[in-house]
């Protein structure tokens, strides 16, 4: 059961990500789902969705209905509370893994999201959820999936704690001992401290998700590729995805329509 102290601190940071529209690391998610795209009248998917920050946004920024399933218990627990305070109507949070327990026929999505969620999810199964996801949308829905690519300065997800940038790069047995050194515990029931975070993460790289997408039956119609350099004067709409560049992207936005659209 999730602890008191746990959940106080998931509940912080939901409002905080909730709220925060000018900081917090997505804060560029938000720059671009509200610059680009409209979901009004839309039934959003928040999958991966955490505590709830980003879904009760979708809920809060549009007309839109949001449900929101994440895995870990803890995670859901946080998100129904911040809903209960904020008394946000338009948003379900279920604890659901649906592998287990499939999307319905009739559960039809204009809108999939996955903030941040990718790159925690072993390669077989990231295949299996795509597939499934691709098959409830709505005839011309689509997914949209945000991640820090594995080149990127903050992939290990430890940096903060760490400080190092590229740490991932570091010899395992000494990144572990980084790690374990300056190690904090996390609101999650699966994975409750960093050392379990870094350690579940997937190494995830744009050419490995196109190759996991191809076979799930996903195309992209969108790539943007948010690095440092668009924090310079000048830069905030250039778009570099090559060698060298792509160690300094911050975070991979793609959105994809199914291969075969299904009317
Ligand atoms: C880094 S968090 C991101 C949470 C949220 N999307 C956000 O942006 O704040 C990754 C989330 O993915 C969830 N997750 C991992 N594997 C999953 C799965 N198979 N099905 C559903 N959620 C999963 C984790 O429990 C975790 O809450």
């Amino acid at each position: 059961m999730i602890s008191a102290a746990q959940l106080e601190e998931g509940i912080r940071y939901a409002e905080a990500n909730y709220r925060d529209n000018d900081q917090g690391h997505l804060q560029v998610d938000k720059q671009l789902i509200r610059n680009k795209f409209d979901l009004n009248g839309a039934k959003v998917l928040d999958f991966g969705c955490g505590m709830g920050g980003m879904s009760m946004w979708y809920a809060d920024n549009w007309d839109c209905e949001v449900y929101a399933l994440d895995i870990d218990s803890h995670h859901i627990t946080v998100a129904r509370k911040v809903q209960e305070k904020h008394q946000i109507k338009n948003v379900t949070f279920s604890q659901r893994n649906i592998l287990n327990e499939p999307l319905e026929s009739h559960e039809r999505f204009d809108w999939v999201f996955l903030n941040d969620v990718a790159e925690h999810i072993s390669y077989d199964i990231l295949e299996q959820i795509f597939r499934q996801l691709s098959q409830r949308l709505s005839p011309e829905g689509r997914i949209l999936v945000t991640y820090p690519p594995w080149e990127s300065p903050y992939a290990s997800h430890v940096t903060h704690a760490v400080k190092i940038p590229w740490c991932q790069y570091l010899p395992q047995k000494m990144l572990t001992r980084l790690i374990e050194k300056n190690n904090q515990q996390i609101v999650g029931e699966l994975e409750s401290d960093l050392v379990s975070a870094y350690k579940g993460l997937n190494h995830l790289t744009h050419r490995r998700l196109m190759q996991i997408l191809n076979r799930s039956g996903l195309t992209p119609v969108y790539r943007r590729s948010h690095s440092i350099i668009n924090r310079l004067p000048g830069m905030r709409e250039l778009n570099l995805s090559f060698f060298p560049f792509k160690y300094l992207i911050t975070k991979e936005f793609l959105l994809l329509r199914p291969t075969t659209q299904v009317k």
